[in-house]
């Protein structure tokens, strides 16, 4: 099945990759707005574990409370702004003290505890709790919206609902974590993963494994976008030697064995499930020609407990194909950013970029685009 057409649609402008008026909107309309790939819940097993979420100047706390629910907030402190958790990750007490003045609130937001404050006339507590911050888990996949008032996440990503159950990646845990800085902007990154096209040149072991026509896009049109690939090795995976690494994943049909799904999800990430584990890629923007890619690789916690356990083949398979993906970006960013780069067509392979494409344009409000047509 082909995806909807791009017939006729042309790539993004050098001002979508140079503008600072287009950059803050991004973040206005888009970041601050969206339902966020922001981490797996293996991160937080035990009670008062937690990590970051950080986007443009957001800090969000997400975190597991003592009595094992999830929740996150803003991490700074009520009183004077003070960033509370400076750690990337880690594990609290039953208490956030603010390294400051030693205002502690418990893992529920509450102010607990705040030294002095006493004298002061009508001071309660209790108008202080930590700001909290919208959070879902979907699958074990939590997502953070920083809105005050997000849309419903189901509205928002519908595209998820009751698929790739059968994976059950909850139950999954990250067995490798890499990070990359790519010199290129976050919609170049989107656009490189939404298409093969880039293949057979790029990734020739890739293609070895999954030639780049073996596609179709069962979802073409929306914030989550993509589809199966199909393998010619139906028993095996995307990986060094083909093989897979681990048992295929409990849940996972017979159809679906001989395949790798890939999706983006809008504005933040992807998610890849192969046979035996499951990948997932969070792209969060630093700047306009700055973006950082984390990526994690997810088993069953019976295959990474077995004996001999070895993600390698799998981690590296991805960890030399990011980087010959980082490279395209960058590449391609120093062209778009051109005095004298105009739009280019897209190809029949490329129509889930001109879907990105028409959900960017979407999410980022006409208004914007109008106002850059006639400035
Ligand atoms: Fe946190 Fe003062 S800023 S206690
Ligand atoms: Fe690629």
């Amino acid at each position: 099945m082909q995806a909807r057409t791009s017939f006729g649609q042309h790539t993004l402008g050098r001002e979508y990759f140079v503008s600072d008026e287009i950059w803050n909107a991004e973040h206005e309309k888009i970041f601050y707005r969206s339902w966020m790939l922001a981490g797996h819940v293996s991160q937080l097993e035990q009670p008062g574990s937690y990590f970051l979420f950080e986007l443009g100047s957001e800090s969000v706390i997400v975190l597991r409370d003592q009595e094992g629910e999830l929740c996150a907030f803003h991490n700074h402190c009520r009183h004077r702004g003070s960033k509370l958790c400076r750690e990337a990750q880690g594990t609290l007490g039953k208490t956030i003290q603010c390294p400051y003045h030693a205002w502690t609130f418990g893992l529920d937001g509450a102010l607990r505890a705040v030294p002095t404050m006493s004298e002061v006339p009508g001071f309660d507590a209790a108008d202080y709790p930590l700001h909290s911050a919208a959070l879902t888990n979907w699958e074990g996949f939590l997502f953070v919206n920083l809105s005050r008032d997000p849309q419903p996440f189901a509205d928002a990503l519908p595209g998820l609902a009751g698929r790739f159950r059968q994976w059950r990646t909850a139950e999954l845990r990250a067995a490798v974590r890499r990070e990359y800085e790519v010199d290129a902007n976050w919609k170049l990154i989107f656009h490189n993963f939404s298409e093969c096209y880039h293949c057979p040149l790029a990734h020739p072991h890739l293609n070895k494994l999954t030639p780049f026509r073996n596609s179709e896009n069962d979802l073409d049109e929306g914030p989550v976008l993509g589809g199966p690939m199909w393998m010619n090795n139906r028993d095996g995976s995307m990986t060094m030697g083909g093989e897979r690494c681990a048992p295929t994943l409990p849940g996972v049909t017979d159809s679906e064995r001989g395949k790798v799904y890939y999706y983006s999800l809008f504005p933040s990430g992807f998610l890849s499930f192969h046979p035996d584990y499951v990948m997932m890629h969070r792209a969060l923007p630093l700047s306009k020609d700055r973006t950082r890619v984390v990526c994690e690789w997810l088993f069953h916690p019976d295959s990474i407990a077995a004996p001999g356990f070895d993600p390698a083949p799998a981690v590296e398979f991805w960890d030399l194909t990011n980087r010959q993906d980082w490279d395209l970006c960058a590449n391609a960013h120093r062209g778009v950013v051109s005095l004298a780069w105009e739009p280019g067509p897209y190809s029949e392979l490329e129509s889930q970029l001109a879907a990105f494409d028409r959900q960017y344009r979407r999410a980022l409000g006409e208004e914007v685009i109008a106002s850059r047509r006639a400035g």
